[in-house]
């Protein structure tokens, strides 16, 4: 599974969901989410003919960035590549890997990938539902060559939209190893010291009401 990131001409960053028939005609409708917040909207429709092709000055209407897809078996090891310099912890790369046999977030989680423009991975994480309605996030890690680019943040947008688009008003949790506000931007915030079991790694949610038994459970036992 795959969707495209495209930069529209304006600026703004969308994630192509799929193309659907338009009711009236059958013609050809391009399904895309926004990646920033837009109070109008998140999902729109465009028709295919004008989402695929040029303004009148001749530019690309959208540009392709990149693409979120599925991590793969063929994968791992180039994704595990990326956190390696962060969570060693003095073991080789092999034993890195080999030790991701029993990790249980490791097994549980489901991989989403960020390839760029050249078709070539660069960010990674790991998305863990612990229930309908509160989805967690883990290992979010970029090549360390490419750090610095806006990846990571790219691709931690692209999944959260996607599963809002997919399940509806979901709550994010993660405990966050680099300063608060690179989550904040997306709507993250720094949960009560009661949650703060993993210090110095944060806790964070997104959503601004306190956080439920229930959706405070999977942050007990989180690593
Ligand atoms: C943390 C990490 C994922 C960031 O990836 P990245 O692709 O370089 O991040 P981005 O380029 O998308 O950065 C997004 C923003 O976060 C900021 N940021 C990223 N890492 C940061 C850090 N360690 N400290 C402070 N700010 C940081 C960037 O400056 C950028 O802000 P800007 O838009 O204002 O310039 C990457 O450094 C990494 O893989 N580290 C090792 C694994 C790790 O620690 N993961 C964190 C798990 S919570």
């Amino acid at each position: 599974m795959s969707w495209t990131v495209y930069r529209h001409y304006k600026g703004n960053r969308y994630l192509r969901l799929g193309v659907a028939a338009h009711s009236e005609d059958l013609s050809p409708q391009v399904v895309y989410r926004c990646l920033y917040d837009n109070p109008e909207a998140r999902t729109w429709v465009r028709p295919q003919g004008m989402f695929e092709g040029l303004l009148e000055d001749g530019r690309r209407r959208f540009t392709a960035v990149g693409q979120v897809r599925l991590v793969g078996p063929a994968d791992m090891r180039t994704v595990l590549g990326f956190g390696f310099d962060a969570w060693h912890e003095g073991r080789s790369f092999d034993e890195y890997c080999a030790a991701k046999d029993t990790d249980r977030n490791h097994l549980r989680g489901t991989r989403y990938l960020l390839e760029d423009a050249a078709g070539r991975a660069v960010a990674a994480m790991n998305v863990i539902r612990f229930s309908p309605l509160v989805i967690g996030f883990a290992s979010v890690a970029t090549d360390p060559s490419q750090r610095g680019k806006g990846h990571s943040a790219l691709l931690v947008r692209a999944v959260m939209e996607l599963h809002r688009f997919l399940h509806g008003d979901v709550r994010f949790l993660l405990f966050s190893e680099v300063p608060p506000s690179v989550y904040e931007r997306h709507g993250f915030r720094v949960l009560p010291p009661e949650h703060q079991r993993f210090l110095p790694s944060v806790a964070m949610a997104t959503g601004d009401a306190p956080l439920s038994g229930e959706e405070a459970e999977p942050l007990k036992a989180y690593f």
